[in-house]
């Protein structure tokens, strides 16, 4: 990422997309949803309140891993939607719920091809019916130091995948986001290569806890979070989870990824969540979960893998994570 400087960690932001939320509760907007004022909304493995919704209901049944289903409080809605890393849109966070708006989501077409046996392009309507959708509750842990819980609803990316049938010499998977000058400003910029593209080793990619994401808050994906679909690899930081993707491709070789092309010393390929791992510019022991503990937000310790290690940590045995970061 761009180097942020202090004042963005918590940036305005932040407290006033919070001070908005606060204003709904104090309102009573949120009547009989929330636990407390100033508290999270509940965070029940199914029915979440989905906040103001603007976007269409998406029926999805509880998760059925274990780890998808944290009791941690869900950050609130007006956050997760309103402070965004949307770069094909604009740096700042505020602006990608606005601009977003204008990203063309009808026809939605995925190409998935490469090494595989049945190249194939589905539509968004295909993509909903390949398996039931879950709602899957994810830590979210940007690289930048923030952090989010956030209740996505999709299938695990597997599902796609094995459609696919890879072939024994496929060993990562590339995705590739939508990269549409006509309504995307921030493709001007040449803070990233475009289109935004980025990559997991093919074991990665069909771990079970690798989301295919079309929803979240029980409605489907609002542009500024990637509509209308989305990875999501809850253990990695939150760049590797590419949105609104358009084609994902199978390879031989370590995929050239939009981050690790742009700073390879500052975002590795891997990206594994590591408390140990210092970016070169800040440390990343501690995190600040957004929309819990005031304006600030609290502070709280990273998790090696984000908190998934039991599940993945397996997925690099024998790897230096200092070297592979
Ligand atoms: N995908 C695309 N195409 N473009 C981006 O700028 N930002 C990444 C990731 N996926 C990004 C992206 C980063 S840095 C983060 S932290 C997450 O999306 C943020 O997801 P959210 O806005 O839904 O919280």
């Amino acid at each position: 990422m761009r180097s942020p400087r202090p004042s963005e960690i918590t940036p305005p932001a932040v407290w006033r997309a919070r001070r908005r939320w606060l204003g709904q509760v104090v309102g009573g907007v949120l009547a009989g949803t929330v636990a407390k004022a100033g508290a999270q909304v509940a965070a029940p493995a199914s029915g979440v309140w989905a906040g103001p919704g603007r976007q269409p209901a998406l029926p999805a049944r509880p998760a059925t891993l274990p780890a998808a289903r944290t009791s941690e409080p869900v950050t609130p809605y007006e956050l997760v939607t309103g402070y965004n890393n949307f770069y094909e849109f604009s740096t700042d966070k505020e602006e990608p719920a606005r601009l977003a708006a204008r990203m063309p989501l009808r026809p939605w077409t995925v190409r998935i091809d490469g090494l595989v046996a049945r190249p194939q392009t589905l539509d968004l309507e295909d993509l909903l019916r390949l398996a039931p959708l879950e709602e899957r509750i994810y830590r979210l842990r940007c690289v930048e130091g923030w952090s989010m819980v956030i209740p996505w609803l999709g299938y695990p990316l597997a599902v796609l995948i094995e459609r696919a049938q890879p072939l024994g010499s496929a060993r990562f998977v590339e995705f590739h986001s939508l990269a549409d000058h006509a309504t995307m400003p921030g493709l001007r910029s040449n803070v990233l290569l475009w289109p935004y593209v980025e990559g997991l080793r093919l074991d990665e990619a069909r771990h079970p806890l690798t989301l295919l994401a079309f929803g979240l808050y029980g409605e489907r994906l609002p542009p500024q979070n990637g509509a209308p679909l989305r990875v999501v690899v809850p253990w990695k930081y939150g760049f590797k989870s590419a949105k609104s993707i358009v084609r994902i491709r199978l390879v031989e070789h370590q995929p050239a990824t939009a981050w690790n092309v742009a700073a390879p010393h500052e975002y590795g390929f891997y990206a594994n969540v590591n408390p140990d791992v210092p970016h070169p510019r800040w440390s990343q022991a501690t995190e600040r979960r957004l929309g819990q503990g005031g304006v600030w937000a609290a502070r709280l310790k990273t998790l090696p893998f984000n908190g998934y290690a039991e599940q993945v940590a397996g997925l690099y045995a024998g790897m230096d994570l200092r070297r592979w970061f």
